[in-house]
């Protein structure tokens, strides 16, 4: 495992209690999560709807944390200074719903909020290769996305071998992130990988006690 590397585990809400969003989102900022992951789905990018803006702006009233928002949506350009006016701290675009993803990020940039690109487990890790030096987050999904509570795919950390191995030549500063199945089993083998940055939902909000839980797979990884 690289030691030099900083690791933290997201929650994602996806799996918090959506009746008492804040409240879950306070609980694991006690525990010290820097930041939450908000899964936005338009039911045609996944086969799953969930939450837009008006979410994302009442949360940015009741919470200080770092909001990592998720966009699982077609033409997500479309959307994207309305997110970021709501109080979204970084936006992840899917590289499968963008014409031109270095244009995709420039924009993003420009409304002041940090970027990631996201790739489904069929794309390849190399499409990433000549956006790294753009991105604040670089996402390798460890599930199909569009649901929580799915199982982990470890033929993807081949994915985020070879992204960690093109960060570590650039030097770049952009995260590593991966999302779906993390839990303790799944964590250590994603950050040996040389992921900085995952995301688990159903490990973290579908525990008896999550901020426990959450505190035991950051553990895991740091
Ligand atoms: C998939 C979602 C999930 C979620 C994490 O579309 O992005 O990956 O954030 O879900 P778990 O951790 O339950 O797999």
């Amino acid at each position: 495992m690289t030691v030099s590397l900083k690791r933290r585990i997201v929650p994602s809400a996806l799996s918090a209690n959506f009746a008492q969003l804040s409240r879950d989102i306070n609980l694991i900022q006690k525990a010290g999560a820097e930041s939450v992951q908000i899964d936005v789905m338009d039911g045609h990018f996944v086969p799953n709807i969930t939450v837009g803006p008006v979410v994302i702006e009442a949360l940015r009233k009741e919470t200080s944390i770092f909001l990592d928002v998720h966009l699982m949506i077609e033409n997500p350009l479309k959307y994207v200074e309305v997110f970021a006016r709501a109080g979204s701290n970084l936006l992840t675009l899917h590289f499968e719903a963008c014409s031109n993803a270095k244009e995709a990020i420039q924009v993003v940039k420009k409304l002041g909020v940090q970027v990631g690109m996201a790739i489904r487990p069929k794309t390849q890790a190399d499409v990433l290769f000549p956006l790294l030096d753009q991105l604040d987050y670089a996402l390798v999904m460890t599930v199909e996305p569009g649901f929580g509570g799915q199982v982990f795919m470890p033929e993807m950390l081949e994915k985020v071998k070879a992204l960690r191995a093109r960060l570590d030549k650039s030097g770049k500063p952009c995260e590593l992130q991966v999302d779906g199945g993390i839990n303790l089993k799944t964590a250590r083998s994603s950050a040996e990988a040389g992921a900085t940055s995952l995301v688990a939902g159903s490990a973290v909000f579908g525990a008896k006690d999550p901020a426990q839980a959450f505190k035991e797979i950051q553990k895991l990884v740091q």
